[in-house]
């Protein structure tokens, strides 16, 4: 099983790394366009495997996609990553250009590979991957909500002193400020997570998560690697090992949650298909407000995606 990363920065390298570690693939295409970097990084992947211990082949290219022919699925994280002060948004016309062309050469290598977009604004740099490669919606798909959720069930887990292995949690809409939390699917070990904590702390948490992104942008000057490359990894093997298992994913609603062609974060079960079921919660009415909002905004980005073309 081939898998290919495009992008070897700081998301692209974490992710080809965990993939590699984790023997997830057999091989693993790391590609970029400058000169050096994706051989560099594979190989210094490569060269750790005798110390942790594992046999998947990492294989660097610059800009070179005959390398990549035939991967079963594809990590999109090329492109620019925000500074301080920056939204994810203001990123749009420069990694919508780098999206559209590494998603063609993508495709005329492998065809039939699944797509996983990294690269932000995340909602519709995955939009932009689907209009490229005109693959069915369950074959594109963003990275973002385990992720977010990740952030939300780490901070979760520190303040009630308890593992985050424990803490289960889903989380819809854009990646973005208008993210939507749902404390009331929120799980410790299966106890609802409104018994172990006040109200206010709750709240707080929920904030922090909504700009985790921007937190870590101010502390390192650019943004997050570690969990966003893990988060990628973890959506790839679902994908390639048919775990069937259940994901928020950033997908093109077509009709579920009454949305229509729209990108946006929400449950869905990830297999050797791509999405191979999308879940429609029983949002309530203040659930289902907040989706609206985050609905609005990715929808305002996306036209500002169909204007530029
Ligand atoms: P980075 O700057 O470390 O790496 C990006 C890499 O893309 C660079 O090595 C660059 O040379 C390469 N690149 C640029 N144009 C290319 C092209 N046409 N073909 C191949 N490679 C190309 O950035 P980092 O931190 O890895 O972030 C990558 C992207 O992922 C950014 O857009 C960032 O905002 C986004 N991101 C998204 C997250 C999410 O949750 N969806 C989380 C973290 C980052
Ligand atoms: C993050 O959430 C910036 O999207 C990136 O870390």
């Amino acid at each position: 099983m081939k898998v290919t990363v495009v992008g070897a920065g700081n998301v692209g390298a974490t992710c080809a790394d965990v993939l590699a570690y984790r023997e997830i693939a057999n091989e693993v295409v790391l590609v970029d366009i400058k000169e050096g970097l994706a051989e560099g990084k594979a190989l210094d992947i490569w060269e750790k495997s005798p110390i942790n211990l594992y046999d998947t082949r990492t294989v660097g290219a610059t800009n070179d996609y005959s390398k990549t022919a035939g991967s079963s699925v594809v990590v999109i994280t090329s492109g620019l990553p925000r500074k301080p002060g920056m939204s994810r948004d203001d990123l749009i016309s420069t990694n919508a250009g780098i999206v559209k062309t590494v998603t063609e050469n993508v495709v005329s290598h492998s065809p039939d590979a699944i797509i996983i977009v990294v690269s932000n604004p995340l909602d519709v740099m995955t939009y932009q991957a689907h209009l490229t490669s005109a693959h069915d919606r369950t074959r594109v798909m963003g990275m973002a909500g385990i992720l977010d959720t990740a952030r939300y069930r780490s901070f979760l887990a520190e303040a009630l002193n308890v593992s985050p292995k424990d803490i289960q949690a889903v989380l819809m809409g854009g990646h973005g400020d208008t993210m939507v939390p749902l404390p009331r699917y929120t799980t410790v070990a299966g106890i609802p997570v409104t018994e172990l904590i006040e109200e206010d702390k709750l709240e707080a948490i929920i904030e922090r998560t909504k700009k985790g992104g921007g937190e870590l942008v101010q502390l390192m000057g650019t943004s997050a690697w570690y969990a966003p490359g893990s988060a990628a990894a973890q959506m790839v093997e679902a994908i390639v090992r048919d775990q069937k298992r259940i994901f928020p994913v950033c997908a093109q609603l077509q009709g579920e949650y009454g949305i229509e062609n729209t990108y946006l974060g929400v449950p869905v079960v990830l297999g050797k298909n791509g999405i191979e079921k999308f879940i429609e919660l029983d949002l309530n009415q203040e659930e289902k407000a907040l989706l609206e909002v985050s609905r609005g905004h990715v929808k305002d980005v996306m036209e500002v995606l169909d204007n530029m073309s």
